[in-house]
């Protein structure tokens, strides 16, 4: 009998869990750097979290769920999102004791939506997210905002569509519902089931509708923005007033309503169609939320956090070629012998190399030693280590440079400081090719004949760049190819 994964979920081995580590890896110490500390939650959480938090009205909630009884007949679900599971966390370990506002926690892991798989979406896929719990500060909202913004470029990805809307405070929000249920129910026979379901439940999601007959009706319905009280209008001017003046791109979108019930006044997601024009949905969202954390049963707090998905970076980073290359292996080491006692001393001297920091394998079936080559270089070896019986004998090793084809001979003492060498003289060479006089450039070797003082500031990417002798593509610089 074969296995296969279950519908919606998907295997992450080799190369792919490396880049799935790369960048969950890159925005976590992002996080750090901004204040964030990691939290770690439950998979697994009582249903009636979720129902509570995430909403009664929620899509999520009403059929994305992966709820069960536990063998105690208690009803628990794999966790649908994380924010919940957070302020839980925060909740029960009594942090909002602590008066330090805000408590700013960052988080990843897999979360589970019962949806139907499509590109970009899956029934189990992975999120990393942040949370910044205690402060009505709009500015924490912007710091949340301004988080992911610069994860995405630290990832590569400039040319994200950063879209902001603002669902207003509570007053706001029962008189928007109120105009779009009064103006929906006038049009709701022409309009699919989902919004006839969504009509009372949550009207603001009807606006999400993607059905293109209701979508002509979905544009003609009352705007939020019409609808929000002064104090909510005052909040997004100063927040929109901040991006402007921080230099963020932004697209305020009124139609933006995202899918959770918890949210109050700001909203915003992050939008990327990669260059094989792939469009995956949202690489990220969030918000802001003004009950969440007392409905959760703490003190009556605001909060505000976004939560990317990994499976989607992965997958516009991919089509984007904005992976990085998985690092070379330092050397592989071949015993060329028959005798079990080289064997063991080979396997010491690896031993060795790994718990000095060296990347290494060895091959310990036996193969040919042509056979041994080949697979070093199909591993991207840097460097051989040859022993064979004479070697051990010797105290020797043979060491190959796998790129040049050069060897050299050396004592057993010398192996370490030749590979430390070897290795800085090569990573320094690697700098010298992706790095400009400039600072800021990621370049193939060459020299700036412009006599630039580094003030560059062109932010083209890679470095990539088309010399006509004259200047530069960035406009700044005289390069020589
Ligand atoms: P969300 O918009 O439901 O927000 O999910 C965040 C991100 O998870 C989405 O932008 C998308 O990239 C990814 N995602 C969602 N569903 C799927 C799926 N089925 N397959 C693959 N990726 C998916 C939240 O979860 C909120 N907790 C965010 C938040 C944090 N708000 C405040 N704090």
């Amino acid at each position: 009998m074969s296995y296969q994964v279950l519908k919606g979920t998907h295997d992450v081995i080799l190369d792919e869990a490396f880049s799935y580590s790369y960048i969950e890896s890159l925005l976590a110490m992002f996080a750090e750097t901004c204040g964030f500390k990691e939290f770690r939650v439950p998979v697994i959480e009582k249903s009636d979290l979720f129902t509570r938090a995430v909403g009664q009205g929620s899509d999520v909630v009403r059929k994305e769920m992966y709820t069960f009884l536990d063998k105690g007949n208690r009803s628990v679900t794999l966790r649908p999102e994380f924010t919940a599971g957070i302020i839980r966390s925060m909740v029960n370990a009594k942090l909002f004791a602590q008066q330090d506002f805000p408590i700013k926690g960052f988080y990843y892991g897999p979360v589970f939506r019962y949806e139907r798989p499509q590109l970009g979406r899956y029934r189990q896929f992975n999120q990393f997210g942040v949370e910044s719990v205690g402060s009505d500060s709009y500015f924490r909202d912007v710091e949340v905002i301004l988080f992911g913004y610069h994860g995405l470029q630290f990832l590569g990805l400039n040319n994200v569509v950063l879209k902001v809307n603002s669902l207003g405070d509570e007053e706001s929000r029962t008189n928007y519902r109120n105009a779009l249920i009064e103006y929906f129910s006038k049009h709701i026979d022409e309009m699919c089931s989902d919004c006839k379901e969504r009509l009372n439940v949550n009207p603001l999601r009807i606006l999400d509708c993607k059905v293109e007959e209701d979508r002509k009706i979905i544009e003609n319905a009352p705007k939020i923005d019409d609808y929000l009280s002064e104090a909510s209008k005052k909040r997004f001017k100063a927040i929109c007033d901040t991006l402007d003046f921080m230099e963020v791109k932004y697209e305020v979108d009124h139609s933006l309503v995202r899918g959770l019930d918890y949210y109050s006044e700001t909203v915003f997601e992050y939008h990327y169609t990669s260059s094989t024009g792939n469009n995956y949905g949202a690489v990220g969202g969030g918000g802001h939320y003004s009950n969440l954390v007392k409905e959760i049963g703490g003190p009556a707090l605001p909060g505000v956090g976004l939560s990317f998905g990994v499976e989607r970076l992965f997958s516009i980073l991919k089509d984007d070629n904005k992976l990085p290359e998985k690092p070379a292996l330092d050397a592989y080491v071949m015993p060329v012998t028959k005798n079990d006692l080289t064997v063991r001393n080979v396997l010491t001297i690896t031993d060795i190399l790994r718990t000095h920091g060296f990347k290494v394998e060895v091959n310990l079936e036996g193969n040919s030693f042509s056979s041994m080559f080949k697979k070093a270089e199909k591993k991207n070896a840097l460097l051989a280590v040859i022993i064979g019986d004479d070697e051990i004998d010797k105290d020797m090793v043979k060491v190959k440079d796998l790129l040049t084809r050069e060897e050299v001979e050396l004592s057993l003492g010398e192996l370490i400081p030749f590979m430390e060498d070897y290795l800085s003289a090569r990573a320094h060479k690697h700098e010298h090719d992706h790095e400009c006089s400039c600072g800021h450039h990621h370049h193939h070797d060459h020299d700036c004949e412009c006599g630039c003082d580094g003030d560059c500031d062109c932010d083209c990417e890679n470095g990539e760049y088309e010399c006509d002798g004259e200047s530069c593509c960035c406009g700044h610089h005289h390069h020589e190819a």
